[in-house]
C-alpha cells in the first residue's frame, strides 16, 4: 500500500491524516481537493514535496478521479462538507460533494479495484438521550437528524451496497468529535478560542446541555491508519476516545484556560433539531486492532489547541470576518 490518494487532504481532518501519514509511515500520497471555503493550502505546506502531491479538484470528476484512483493502491475518503449549521442553509452542496462525489470515488474504486475507507461520522446514528449511559455502538441503527448526517449516512449506505454487491475491498469508520490545529473557525472549538482572542464574546447554542464525545484528530488519524492497514474488509470500526463533554462545561473551560471569567459568554438562538448527545463505544477498534488514543488528557490538548490558534492567526484570520457574518446572520 505505498500510494494514497486522499481526497478533502485539505480540510481538518484529511491535513492532519497527511501530517500524521508522512511522520509514521513511507507512503507516498497524493491530495485531491476543490480548496472550497473549507480547504486551506496552508495546512500542508510544511510537508515534504517529494512525498505530497496536491491536485486541485472535485471528487464529482469522474475523469480525474478515475485517473487518480488508477494510480493509487488505496484511497482514504475525506472530502465532504461537513458543517450541520451550513447544511441547514444550503443542503445542495451536501448533496453533491457527499453522495455523488462518493458514488463517483466508488465507481472509480470498482474500475481500479483499489483499496478503499470511507471517513464517517457518529451523527448517521442520530442522538442519544442525556440521563442514559448508552453509547453508539456498529449495530446501533442509523437515524440521522440534519441533512449534513443524512447525505453522510447515505454514503455509509452507497460504500455498504458496493462493498456487497461488487466486492469492492472497502472499510467504514464513524468517529466522535474532532478537535486540534487546523480546525476551521466555523466550528465550535476554534470559534471560541478565536472569538476570545478578537474580544468577541464566546456563543453557546441554546442551553449548553448538548453533549459532544471529543477525540483528538492525531488519535481518529491513527484510528484510520490502523482500519486501513489491518482492518478487516467489509467491516464498520467506530472510533472515539471516551471523551464526553457538555457544551456549557465546555465553554467554561476554554475562558477559564484562556484567563477570562467562566461564565464571559453569550446564549443565541439554538440549532434547528439540535442533536442532544453523541457517545461512542470503541471497543471493536481496540480489541481488535489493539487501537489506543494518544491524547488522553483532554485538557491538555485543548491547551495545545489555544497554543496552536494563539501562534497561527495568519491561518485563520482571513475566514473569521465571513464566519461571524453568516452567524449573526442567523442570530447565533
Ligand atoms: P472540512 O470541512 O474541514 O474539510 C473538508 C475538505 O473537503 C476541504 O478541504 C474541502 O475543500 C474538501 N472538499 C469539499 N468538497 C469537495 C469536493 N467536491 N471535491 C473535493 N474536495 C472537496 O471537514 P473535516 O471536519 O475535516 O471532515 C472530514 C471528514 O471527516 C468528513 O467526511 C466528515 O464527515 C468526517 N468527520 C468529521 C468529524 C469532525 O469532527 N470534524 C468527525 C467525524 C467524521
Ligand atoms: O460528531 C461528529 C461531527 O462533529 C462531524 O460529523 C461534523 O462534521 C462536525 O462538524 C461535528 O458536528 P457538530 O455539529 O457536533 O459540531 P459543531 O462544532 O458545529 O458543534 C459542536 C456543538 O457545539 C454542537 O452541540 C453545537 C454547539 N455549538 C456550535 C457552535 C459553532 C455552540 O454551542 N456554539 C457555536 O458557536
Amino acid at each position: 500500500m505505498a500510494r494514497l490518494l486522499v481526497t478533502g487532504g485539505a480540510g481538518f481532518i484529511g491535513s492532519n491524516f497527511v501530517h500524521h501519514v508522512i511522520k509514521n509511515t513511507d507512503y507516498q500520497v497524493t491530495v485531491l481537493d476543490k480548496l472550497t471555503y473549507a480547504g486551506n493550502r496552508a495546512s500542508l505546506s510544511a510537508l515534504p514535496e517529494d512525498r505530497v502531491r496536491f491536485v486541485r479538484g472535485d471528487v464529482v470528476d469522474s475523469a480525474l478521479v478515475g485517473e487518480l484512483v488508477g494510480a493509487s493502491d488505496a484511497v482514504v475518503h475525506f472530502a465532504a462538507e461537513s458543517h450541520n449549521d451550513n447544511s441547514l442553509q444550503d443542503p445542495k452542496p451536501f448533496i453533491h460533494t457527499n453522495l455523488i462525489g462518493t458514488f463517483t470515488l466508488l465507481e472509480a474504486v470498482r474500475a481500479k479495484g483499489a483499496r478503499f475507507h470511507h471517513v464517517s461520522t457518529d451523527e448517521v446514528y442520530g442522538d442519544l438521550p442525556l440521563d442514559d449511559p448508552a453509547r453508539f455502538s456498529e449495530d446501533t441503527p442509523y437515524n440521522p437528524s440534519s441533512p449534513y448526517s443524512s447525505t453522510k449516512a447515505g454514503s455509509d449506505l452507497l460504500v455498504r451496497a458496493w462493498t456487497r454487491s461488487f466486492g469492492i475491498a472497502a472499510t467504514i469508520s464513524n468517529c466522535s468529535n474532532n478537535y486540534g490545529p487546523y480546525q476551521h473557525v466555523e466550528k465550535f472549538i476554534p470559534r471560541q478560542i478565536t472569538n476570545v482572542l478578537y474580544g468577541i464574546r464566546p456563543k453557546l447554542y441554546g442551553d449548553g446541555r448538548n453533549v459532544r464525545d471529543w477525540i483528538h484528530a492525531d488519535d481518529h488519524s491513527s484510528a484510520v491508519l490502523a482500519i486501513l492497514e489491518r482492518g478487516r474488509v467489509g467491516e464498520t470500526y467506530l472510533i472515539g476516545a471516551d471523551g464526553e463533554k457538555d457544551n456549557k462545561s465546555l465553554i467554561e473551560l476554554i475562558l477559564t484556560l484562556m484567563g477570562e471569567p467562566a461564565n464571559a459568554y453569550d446564549q443565541v438562538a439554538d440549532r434547528a433539531g439540535h442533536d442532544l448527545r453523541y457517545a461512542i463505544d470503541p471497543t471493536k477498534l481496540r480489541e481488535e486492532l489493539g487501537w489506543r488514543p494518544r491524547y488522553g488528557d483532554f485538557t491538555r490538548g485543548l491547551s495545545a489547541t489555544i497554543d496552536w490558534y494563539r501562534q497561527h492567526e495568519e491561518w485563520w484570520a482571513p475566514s473569521k470576518a465571513a464566519t461571524e457574518a453568516f452567524y449573526s446572520r442567523l442570530g447565533q
